[in-house]
């Protein structure tokens, strides 16, 4: 099985917590494309979505699936997303598309955060894949030098601009053992607009695609 079919298989499986009349929250990535594709099956079902990007709002627009602004609903039932990195606590490093601010808002709004992955998402300690960091432009370097003082080796992410107007940083050679607290630490620096750690609102169901089927924990 390729790890395609893995994301294919989990952003499929996540269609059972979808329920009728309802406004599904949609994240952003590869496995959520496959979510997408499932969710297109049931649009008449549901209300519609919001949406944690503007390229899954295109995506979802695309097979008439009505997209709500965030300010115009209360409460989500379920919020669906891929991670970068996931940790037995159910912790999550995302971002890697960029969109990590919209995708944590979407999220606590959310009742139910149902992360869909590939094996190759699972890890014991985070740090391994670069923890991105949403940053005001002009707080860059500025921002920089605290990540270095945490411990970190963060790195400008060339020619992105995130769907908010900002840049981003990705944080190499972290060990990330206290999710919780680094998460804290680092959205309390000014100019941070927000961590790709996803720890305090961590992962409710996970639903993981292996050689031997979804697998949910
Ligand atoms: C985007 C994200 C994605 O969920 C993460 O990058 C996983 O992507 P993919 O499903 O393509 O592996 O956080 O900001």
């Amino acid at each position: 099985m390729t790890q395609d079919e893995m994301k294919k298989a989990a952003g499929w499986a996540a269609l059972e917590y979808v329920t009728k009349g309802s406004i599904v929250g949609v994240g952003t990535g590869s496995t959520v494309n496959h979510f997408i594709d499932a969710l297109e099956t049931m649009k008449e079902q549901i209300k519609g979505a919001v949406s944690s990007s503007v390229a899954s709002t295109e995506r979802l627009e695309k097979i008439g699936i009505p997209v709500f602004d965030a300010n115009e609903v209360a409460s989500l039932d379920i919020y669906v997303d891929g991670a970068d990195e996931i940790n037995a606590n159910n912790e999550m490093i995302k971002g890697g598309g960029a969109a990590l601010t919209r995708e944590k808002i979407v999220a606590a709004i959310a009742e139910k955060f149902i992360c869909i992955i590939d094996d190759s998402k699972k890890v014991d300690v985070l740090g391994q894949f670069p923890l991105p960091v949403e940053v005001i432009p002009m707080a860059r370097s500025y921002v920089a030098r605290e990540l270095v003082k945490l411990g970190g080796d963060p790195c400008y992410r060339e020619g992105c601009i995130t769907d908010n107007g900002n840049v981003i940083l990705d944080v190499h050679n972290l060990q990330i053992t206290n999710a919780k607290e680094l998460e804290d630490k680092i959205n309390g620096i000014a100019g941070v607009v927000t961590v790709g750690l996803f720890a305090n609102r961590g992962a409710d169901v996970v639903l993981e695609g292996t050689a031997n089927g979804v697998v949910k924990s």
